[in-house]
């Protein structure tokens, strides 16, 4: 099974082309394509991870916003505009924690603002101009992030990862798995060790699967397994990816995360996280303000496809957590390295071009 496409594109034109994803809810066994041609299809793409990935969801809501004004665009401009903010309202409600669906949601409601006297039918072909950048910036800040992480980790034999932070997460090369490819790139020996990533796996059928792709050595690990592989010398860093970075440099992620920064911490294991600019939300001081999002308790008791729980079992499935600035050595961004994670490192780089 290949990868035959990027995991969101747009196919066609404005006024009738739609959304293409790779369903990532059927890898590694099945690769099927799904074509979005309503809002609410994207929407549920979102919300059941068919599509995912702070940058992924980001980029894929953008061409939901096309999708879901195609209707309106022989409308007078007033009513495209209602029609657009019911489209922007409903997809950010879709899924809580990556800031990167409200990032890219607010530069199409930005857009739209910026050219107030455009009609309509003009306007949707200015979404999808837009809606393609947001593509092309998160594919160059990809390899931005590669460029930047490799220092960092040249050297190491064995780096650890959590969840899926490939080209199946962003519109590129991926955040922290970019890092990882380059230095496969250059260490061919590199041994990955990949945290299946409990409830949903995306290490398992996903990062493996992308890294298997690229011939890149990986080793799949139980998430209870990464303190011992760190315990036993077999990894030198630990890199992951983020959905949202508070201005203090607290770090959402992927649920596990905040122990892999304790276990790293306590080995004495750099911690890195990678994450483009759309990630960083400046507008709440620390993690504590991170929404968390919960999910079904089914994806816990009914594991594997069959009930791996007792009938009834009480359950909380937060999907992410949030490893503290004090525990990440320093945070890897398109624009470059935040080390130390503070603040003011934070605000200063940010603030660059
Ligand atoms: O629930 P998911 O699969 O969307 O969670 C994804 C993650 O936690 C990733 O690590 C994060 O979005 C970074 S992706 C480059």
């Amino acid at each position: 099974m290949t990868n035959s496409r990027p995991a969101v594109s747009w196919i066609g034109d404005a006024v009738s082309g739609h959304l293409q994803l790779i369903d990532q809810t059927r890898l590694p066994v099945e690769y099927l394509e799904i074509s979005c041609q309503t809002a609410e299809v994207v929407w549920e793409a979102i919300k059941s991870l068919r599509v995912r990935g702070a940058p992924a969801i980001g980029v894929a809501a953008a061409y939901g916003v096309v999708v879901g004004c195609q209707s309106a665009r022989q409308l007078p401009r007033k009513q495209f505009d209602e029609k657009l903010d019911q489209v922007l309202n409903y997809l950010a409600g879709s899924r809580p924690t990556a800031v990167n669906l409200f990032w890219a949601l607010d530069r199409m409601r930005r857009t739209a603002a910026s050219v107030a006297g455009l009609p309509s039918a003009e306007l949707l072909e200015r979404l999808l101009v837009e809606a393609r950048e947001i593509e092309r910036e998160d594919r160059e800040m990809c390899a931005a992030i590669a460029r930047h992480g490799l220092p960092l980790v040249r050297g190491c034999s064995g780096i650890l990862t959590h969840c899926n932070t490939g080209g199946l997460a962003t519109a590129g090369d991926g955040t922290a798995l970019a890092v990882i490819f380059a230095a496969a790139l250059e260490n061919p020996r590199l041994q990955v060790f990949a945290d299946e990533t409990r409830p949903l796996l995306q290490g398992a059928r996903l990062t493996a699967w992308e890294l298997m792709q690229r011939n890149v050595a990986v080793t799949l690990i139980c998430d209870s397994m990464a303190g011992w592989v760190m315990k036993e010398g077999r990894v030198q860093a630990v890199i992951v990816g983020a959905d949202r970075i508070a201005a203090n440099g607290d770090s959402a992620n992927k649920i596990g995360t905040y122990s892999l920064s304790m276990l790293a911490k306590a080995h004495g294991i750099p911690f890195y996280v990678a994450a483009p600019s759309s990630t960083f939300d400046l507008t709440i001081d620390s993690g504590e303000q991170i929404p968390i999002e919960e999910r079904a308790s089914s994806e816990i008791t009914h594991a594997f496809g069959r009930q791996t729980a007792p009938e009834g079992c009480l359950t909380y499935n937060p999907a992410f957590d949030v490893a503290p600035a004090t525990h990440i050595t320093a945070l890897i961004t398109e624009k470059g390295v935040i080390q130390p994670v503070t603040t003011s490192n934070i605000r200063a780089l940010m603030a660059t071009a």
